[in-house]
């Protein structure tokens, strides 16, 4: 008798960003003559940049002759890409990590919710509260949440992001094997200080954790002093692994490409309480699971680090930061206090009232797309979650919208 993974039984519904688009298809079907405007999941809407459309078109036509044909290429990624990587987001801001310490892949939600696959099921994982879905779901099919109830995982940590601790949990007092931290963070747009930031790196190296560190929204960071990479602390290296991507940086949500940074003295521990390293071990899973980004797509992520490219990225992230200028202005004028905004380009507004309620009347009122804070966690459900991803008249049209719906 075939059986299926009894741990997907205590999945919640359905996956956040799913359900919110069937409410909003059911609610655009009922009414089709509202035009809705989504800042709802944080998807690019601006174009890829030139430098990128570019190289891509160059290595599509290398793709259409035999003599510069390429077929598989290598599971980790193509050197060019690698060390490009190591040279900009590394090596410049002197951090030390090298190009054979990066994975290419097609997403940081993809590595994020595989990275737990090479640890072991009983281990106790600690989330921040509220947290992007994918950390907790892909736990919870692993089999190491346990029971849900009250809004929780009996066996997940979860570690309250509040206003009163600035939206940066502080270490639990039980102690947690495997702890995932996200900033600039989503939902919250809240960052992180590279003091607080050690504290967790000795927190992981005091009780032999591992951090799984997601900075897919590190380019959105204006303040210089504010930590892009948790290798800037000193000691990460052994305790750290961290999730980048192109997606919300250079528009690659519908292109795919993305990296992990898994350091060579990066470990975790057997049975016998030895050290295992882990870039073996997720060299070994990647190439037997995945076959590498196509090659057009990694040449367009390569161009992403020629002297335009990075002007072109910048503008593009400029343009979604003054959106998001825009949309925390209006929430002053409202009269409601937020977080994020200011290194990311997600606006988290303390709404005071139910999450789903109010993601129901925005819709309806104001046609306009938020998402909901309790989809991330028991912490959020008075906050709903505005995201910068726009263009700047839809956002402007939206905020008038909010505005005569909601003062
Ligand atoms: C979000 O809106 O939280 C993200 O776009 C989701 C994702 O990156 O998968």
């Amino acid at each position: 008798m075939i059986k299926i993974n009894e741990h997907y039984k205590k999945l919640q519904a359905s996956y956040l960003f799913s359900d919110i688009a069937s409410r909003i298809a059911d609610f655009q079907a009922a009414n089709p003559e509202t035009e809705i405007i989504r800042l709802g999941i944080g998807d690019a809407t601006r174009a890829l940049p030139p430098a990128c459309i570019e190289a891509m078109h160059k290595a599509v036509d290398e793709m259409g002759r035999d003599d510069t044909f390429r077929g598989y290429g290598p599971e980790q990624g193509y050197e060019f890409l690698r060390e490009k990587i190591a040279q900009h987001d590394y090596a410049a801001r002197g951090t030390d990590i090298s190009a054979d310490e990066i994975f290419i892949s097609d997403g940081a939600k993809c590595d994020t919710g595989n990275f737990q696959e090479i640890l072991a099921t009983n281990i106790r994982v600690a989330v921040p509260d509220p947290v992007y879905p994918v950390y907790v779901d892909t736990n919870v099919m692993a089999g190491r949440a346990g029971g849900f109830s009250g809004g929780k995982y009996e066996n997940i940590i979860y570690m309250p992001s509040t206003k009163e601790n600035n939206y940066v949990p502080q270490p639990p007092e039980t102690g947690a094997d495997l702890i995932y931290l996200c900033f600039p963070n989503n939902p919250t747009g809240a960052t992180i200080t590279k003091e607080e930031l050690k504290r967790w790196v000795d927190y992981a190296r005091d009780n032999k954790a591992l951090i799984l560190y997601d900075a897919a929204y590190e380019a959105f960071i204006r303040d210089k002093t504010i930590p892009r990479s948790i290798y800037e602390v000193e000691g990460a290296r052994e305790v750290a692994v961290e999730f980048r991507s192109f997606s919300k940086t250079a528009g690659f949500t519908g292109t795919r490409c993305a990296f992990t940074v898994v350091p060579k003295d990066c470990r975790a521990f057997d049975e016998t309480g030895g050290a295992a390293m882990l870039h073996s071990l997720w060299n070994r899973r990647h190439s037997t699971k995945f076959n590498g980004v196509a090659y057009p797509v990694q040449r367009a992520a390569e161009a992403i680090y020629t002297p335009e490219g990075q002007e072109q990225v910048k503008s593009i992230i400029a343009g979604y930061m003054e959106n998001a200028d825009i949309i925390r202005k209006q929430m002053e004028e409202l009269g409601f206090s937020y977080a994020g905004g200011r290194h990311s380009p997600y606006i988290w507004v303390d709404a005071q009232t139910d999450s789903w309620e109010l993601f129901d009347a925005v819709l309806k009122k104001a046609g306009v797309v938020c998402t909901p804070g309790a989809g991330f966690g028991p912490c959020g459900r008075r906050y709903i979650r505005l995201s910068a991803f726009n263009s700047r008249e839809n956002v402007e049209r939206a905020m008038q919208r909010i505005h005569k719906a909601l003062q």
